[in-house]
């Protein structure tokens, strides 16, 4: 008699391991990381989806968040990696995770290198496992366009833009027919803000992925096709470094 095995998260295997998208505002991140959880069936973990969550919700974090992003500038490092943990440790994650839009600064990195290696993450499928990191690079005039014309469907999420990726029906998702909605902070000052932020904050981190031997850097001018066939490649060839 063949005996029934029930897995636990405890005991599925890591996938992929952790991947690690990044990129400046409007880059693709999060249009990428739709397209890996299809092929892979991980979640996606988005730091700004959750912040907008909880600023939705009313939660503590949400009231301490909402005047940092609309302001363009970034969340405290404590207040997202604490988010980012309890995030970690849902069952979802234990066969592998994409992290959009995190890291965002060198400390935020040297938070998670310690956190997939440390006491929180004991018996993870994915402990140990050093992160796939992908850098989407997009030219500074496309980031604008692509920013200014985002949409999103309020209700599955799914992202648009009005001059690069329209939907059948102006302003209404093809797959709910929900009206779209534009994010708060795609407005050009907050923008121009965000772009400052990045370069000032983001930025280093690219350095210190590559000081480790782990940054793959793609074209993301490209159209969100090919970008995913590149993202894909990485992915694969992100086990072997
Ligand atoms: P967050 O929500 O992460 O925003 P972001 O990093 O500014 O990135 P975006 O979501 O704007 O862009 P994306 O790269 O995902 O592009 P998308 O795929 O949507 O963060 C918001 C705020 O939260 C931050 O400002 C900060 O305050 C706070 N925050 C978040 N994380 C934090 C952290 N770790 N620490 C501290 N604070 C944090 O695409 C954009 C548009 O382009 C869409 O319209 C899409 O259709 C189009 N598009 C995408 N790819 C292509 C393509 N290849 N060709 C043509 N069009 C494309």
């Amino acid at each position: 008699m063949v005996s029934q095995v029930v897995a636990t998260s405890r005991e599925k295997v890591c996938k992929t391991g952790p991947i690690v998208l990044l990129g400046a505002p409007g880059a693709g991140k999060g249009t990428q990381a739709r397209k890996i959880t299809e092929a892979y069936h991980i979640p996606q973990i988005s730091t700004g989806d959750l912040l907008r969550e909880n600023v939705a919700k009313g939660t503590s974090l949400g009231l301490a968040a909402k005047a940092v992003m609309d302001r363009g500038e970034l969340v405290p490092d404590q207040l997202v990696c604490d988010m980012v943990a309890k995030r970690l440790l849902e069952p979802d994650c234990a066969q592998g995770f994409i992290l959009d839009g995190f890291p965002r600064t060198v400390a935020q990195a040297e938070w998670l290198d310690n956190f997939l290696n440390g006491k929180l993450f004991e018996g993870h499928p994915c402990k140990r496992m050093p992160p796939i990191v992908i850098d989407i690079a997009v030219g500074y005039n496309q980031l604008l366009r692509r920013l200014t014309g985002r949409r999103s469907c309020p209700t599955c999420g799914r992202i648009y833009n009005i001059y690069l990726q329209s939907p059948r029906v102006p302003d209404v998702c093809d797959a709910e027919g929900t009206k779209l909605v534009q994010r708060k902070d795609d407005t050009e000052e907050v923008i121009s803000e965000r772009l400052k932020t990045y370069e000032r904050q983001t930025l280093p981190l690219l350095e210190y992925y590559r000081t480790k031997g782990r940054l793959q850097t793609l074209d993301g001018d490209r159209d969100p096709d090919q970008v995913a066939a590149q993202t894909l490649q990485a992915i694969e060839h992100g086990h072997r470094l």
